[in-house]
């Protein structure tokens, strides 16, 4: 029996490999997804799984599918997870674990296994993907299982077993990063009155040291999704990565947070979304021109529910694919340009513009206009749509 492991090269999926062997004789396919986490990461690896144990290692390049497919569609629905969270490794799980199980599907592995905690959501987020899209595979979680208690026990293991480790004994933070953010969790972050060290952050200037003169981008969307920027078209993940090198110079996007995660413990995490930042204020201004009131009301209601279940790993549940169908549908017209200001950690809007916009300025103007706003109208609307609030101090005053 064959297994697929979620393989970065890290001390602990390095430590995995020949734990795998141990307690489940079985031969091990490293799989490594490049979802932008950063150039380097994914050189030297095969030869490091393979040293580590492994029978042979996949790469796949999944920047573009994962910005055009997960990325976007979230951006689209406005998902925000507690007031704050732009999911960044949220949307990474999914296509990562679909990744695994073609994987498993192409070489016949029966088995799958990742290197979350026990205490997380990732665990949830690939496990839920594979019950999804094979419910056959079996899934070996080791830190649910073995006896490895932190870096220290891991680094041991690793030099009992000689696996090439590069890790210092030294504590650090936990991190994530791909194309639309960096995380980072643990180590002084776990007390949450702690502030972060200035040395800390990875894609963004500290928006003290931004530069004195600010810089203006025009972001251009089509159909609620964004397709280049100062009207160049541009892939997504060459959008993303452009829109992230200048909103990183001037140090957007930095989140720092206590959320919920689906396990029931409160955790404290620190991001730095500096594209995404920017994409999801040229969103919001764009749909500022184009949504009617009711619609922006019910589109950010289902925002919340789509950002939940993203969340909590439920990308392939149908509900997040119907609301989809739904928010391609509402932004249908959501197409035009958004002019934003970066200035030492701020972005904000300068300019908005829609061929479909719903603003009309011969009737909003306080001007008088075209004659399409009769201001006597008003009068009749207020009596009607007040009647309500009218007969109840009525009631109350006893008139
Ligand atoms: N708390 C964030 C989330 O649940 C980030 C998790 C980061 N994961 C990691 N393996 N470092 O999405
Ligand atoms: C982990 O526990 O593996 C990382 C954090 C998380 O999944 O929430």
């Amino acid at each position: 029996n064959k297994v697929v492991l979620a393989y970065s090269g890290g001390l602990d999926t390095s430590v995995i490999v020949p734990w795998l062997r141990e307690n489940y004789g079985c031969e091990v396919v490293c799989f490594t997804a490049d979802v932008g986490q950063g150039v380097g990461e994914t050189d030297g690896l095969e030869a490091k799984a393979k040293a580590s144990g492994a029978s042979e290692l996949f790469i796949a390049d999944l920047r573009e599918e994962f910005v055009k497919d997960y990325i976007f569609p979230c951006l689209r629905a406005g998902a925000v997870y507690e007031r704050k969270y732009l999911l960044g490794t949220s949307m990474a799980r999914p296509i990562i674990a679909k990744a695994m199980v073609d994987v498993a599907k192409a070489v016949g592995a029966d088995a799958v296994s990742h290197g979350c905690t026990g205490k997380g959501n990732d665990q949830v987020r690939f496990e839920l993907t594979f019950f999804a899209l094979n419910p056959k595979l079996a899934v070996v979680a080791p830190w649910r299982e073995w006896d490895i208690k932190g870096r220290e026990d891991a680094i041991e293991y690793a030099k009992k077993h000689s696996i090439p480790v590069t890790a210092t004994k030294k504590s650090i933070y936990s991190r994530d990063r791909n194309l639309w953010h960096i995380s980072h969790e643990g180590d002084i972050l776990e007390d949450p009155a702690n502030e972060p060290h200035k040395d800390m952050y990875v894609m963004t200037v500290d928006p003290e040291d931004a530069p004195n003169t600010p810089e203006y981008v025009e972001i251009n969307i089509e159909a609620g999704l964004p397709v280049g920027m100062n009207g160049q078209l541009l892939s997504p993940a060459t959008l993303l990565a452009e829109l992230n090198e200048i909103g990183g110079r001037h140090g957007v996007g930095r989140i720092d947070m206590v959320e919920n995660r689906l396990v029931g413990m409160k955790s404290r995490g620190v991001y730095e979304t500096p594209g995404g930042t920017i994409l999801t204020l040229a969103a919001r201004e764009l749909e500022s021109l184009t949504l009617d009131r009711e619609s922006m009301q019910l589109k950010d209601s289902l925002a919340l529910k789509y950002a939940e279940l993203v969340y909590a790993g439920r990308w392939f549940d149908p509900l997040r694919e119907s609301m989809d169908a739904f928010m391609e549908k509402l932004t249908a017209t959501t197409t035009g340009s958004v002019v934003l200001k970066l200035y030492k950690g701020s972005v904000n809007v300068a300019s908005r513009k829609s061929p479909h916009s719903l603003y009309r300025q011969d009737i909003s103007s306080f001007e008088e206009g075209s004659g399409i706003y009769n201001q006597a109208d008003a009068a009749g609307f207020i009596r009607l749509y007040g009647l309500p609030t009218r007969v109840r101090a009525m009631q109350e005053q006893g008139l």
